[in-house]
């Protein structure tokens, strides 16, 4: 049977190591605060915002709300994050993607100054990881290698493979597996042969964006997998782009959806607010 990597309690740690942290700052004077930014409804993104206030309020970061409607311009949003980056009050801003399609992500998220820059977005933040120069690491990857460290699995030399190159997931997974010295293959969409790619993978990331696409076919026994994804299925129950039914008895360790990584990026995102605070 497989181990599952609980990224429940795995998160509730983090989160209560850093309320332990932010409880000795705030003894300092030293108190983070995270300006977020929703424009319009989307209701999953309205479920990550809420969430992640839930979790600023539980550690004791501070936290103030936008809640912008959809018809919000390009400009008025860009003025808004000009406005909270040279407020003193605001340590850390996150703008929930997606946007509306109005609106040019890249434009905004280049607006928001990289010392705010608590997502790990902004093309300075991802040259830094790049670099392994110190600075916010991005959330979701950051937490996959917390899973993996938490969980006591060795990254070092290990066949990593990610299935996916967003800029979001993608690739700062790759280049973060490869500062802990796995080696590392991206695969995405036009990749010929998947299965005999991720058939060599010791940790497999999935973060393909289909429902339960990753079957036992494309992995190898006893390897780790660790799936990104969120979905419905088709009897409105969550599950992920790895089919767990077919998988779990085939692999070492494994991450349920929900409660793998999805509890993790919030945990993440809280680390990167109270670095804003750090030193
Ligand atoms: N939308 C989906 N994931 C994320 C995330 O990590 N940060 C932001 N800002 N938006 C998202």
């Amino acid at each position: 049977m497989a181990h599952l990597i609980d990224g429940k309690s795995i998160s509730a740690l983090i989160k209560d190591e850093l309320k332990v942290e932010v409880d000795g700052l705030h003894a300092q004077g030293k108190d983070a605060c995270l300006a977020v930014i929703q424009v319009g409804e989307d209701p999953a993104s309205t479920v990550y915002v809420r969430n992640k206030k839930r979790a600023c309020e539980y550690i004791g970061i501070k936290s103030q709300s936008y809640e912008l409607p959809e018809e919000t311009t390009e400009d008025e949003l860009v003025a808004l994050v000009k406005k909270l980056n040279k407020d003193d009050e605001v340590n850390g801003i996150l703008v929930q993607l997606p946007l509306p399609e109005h609106i040019c992500e890249e434009n905004v998220l280049l607006t928001i100054s990289p010392e705010k820059d608590v997502d790990g977005f902004h093309p300075e933040t991802v040259g830094k990881m790049c670099i392994g120069t110190k600075g916010y690491l991005p959330c979701t990857p950051a937490g996959v290698i917390q899973l993996l460290k938490r969980s006591g699995i060795n990254i070092e030399g290990k066949e990593c493979v990610v299935i996916g190159r967003s800029n979001i997931v993608g690739k700062p997974m790759a280049l973060l597996l490869l500062r802990e010295n796995g080696t590392v293959t991206i695969a995405h969409s036009r990749t010929k042969d998947l299965k005999e790619i991720t058939r060599r993978a010791d940790i497999l990331v999935v973060a393909v964006g289909k429902p339960k696409y990753i079957t036992k076919d494309y992995v190898k026994e006893g390897a780790v997998v660790i799936d990104v994804g969120i979905h419905r299925d088709e009897n409105n129950k969550l599950c992920g782009d790895v089919d767990f039914a077919d998988v779990v008895d085939h692999v070492s360790a494994i991450t349920p959806v929900p409660g793998g990584v999805g509890p993790m990026t919030i945990a993440m995102l809280m680390n990167n607010c109270v670095e804003t605070v750090r030193n």
